[in-house]
């Protein structure tokens, strides 16, 4: 599972050259899933051009609130997402957990009413770098992962995003990503035993230097491409060659 996250990035005629660029070059896998999550104002026009170029390339939101009725001036709820085709949608990205405040319970809610509305979502979690040197990481990852309950634990993606390796350049080693990788994967098993095919993505400063060697490790299920996949180019490259 190859994903491109824009985050607030782009613009109409970006994503019209993007995915004119990457339809015509990426060789898709189906046991590889490629997603692509434009900022959510692009969402309809990509919806209209993958329809047209590359159907296998499936959307995703960055962004929706956790309710399907509420007074709420600006809100997003699920059921807009699908309308525009969305299969997947980012939850608890650090940037939105501290933009906008997420606890556990507003993402435990983003989780039910995504999955009850159809929509996968992909999870994140990661320690910032003052938790990493405190020597916290397992006990903020724990944390993370209460938020999701034994019963939808499989309808989900994780996604491990070291904080201090999200658009610093820095990318976790690998032998680090595979023990939290595999330390994920236990935790999730002991919820659940239907968590043994959860997929377990990275994400953090993935570029074409260093994705080789990340995704090789059996630990790593997929990639969740930040900054790097704004470039259509190197996106291809990356879903291609993995
Ligand atoms: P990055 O972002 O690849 O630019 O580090 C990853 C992400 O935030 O999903």
């Amino acid at each position: 599972m190859i994903i491109a996250n824009w985050k607030m990035n782009g613009s109409k005629e970006l994503v019209i050259k993007w995915i004119d660029s990457v339809s015509q070059n990426i060789q898709i896998n189906k046991k590889k899933e490629c997603i692509f999550c434009p900022p959510n104002c692009y969402l309809d026009l990509t919806q209209t051009l993958l329809k047209d170029k590359c159907k296998d390339i499936k959307l995703g939101s960055q962004l929706f609130d956790s309710e399907l009725l509420a007074p709420l001036t600006g809100g997003t709820n699920p059921k807009m997402l699908t309308d525009f085709g969305c299969k997947f949608v980012i939850v608890g990205h650090s940037e939105q957990r501290i933009h906008h405040a997420e606890s556990n319970q507003i993402l435990s809610n983003k989780l039910e009413i995504a999955i009850e509305t159809s929509l996968k979502p992909i999870f994140c979690v990661g320690e910032s770098l003052q938790q990493k040197e405190a020597n916290q990481t397992k006990n903020i990852l724990l944390d993370q992962l209460n938020a999701l309950s034994s019963n939808i634990v499989d309808k989900c993606v994780i996604a491990y995003e070291p904080v201090w390796a999200i658009g610093t350049g820095e990318h976790a080693e690998t032998s680090y990503i595979e023990e939290i990788h595999s330390f994920i994967k236990e935790i999730l098993k002991a919820k659940t035993s239907s968590a043994n095919n959860i997929s377990v993505v990275y994400g953090g400063s993935v570029n074409l230097d260093n994705y080789r060697e990340i995704y090789s490790s059996n630990q790593v299920d997929g990639l969740l491409i930040g900054g790097a996949s704004l470039d259509s180019n190197t996106f291809t490259k990356i879903y291609n060659m993995s």
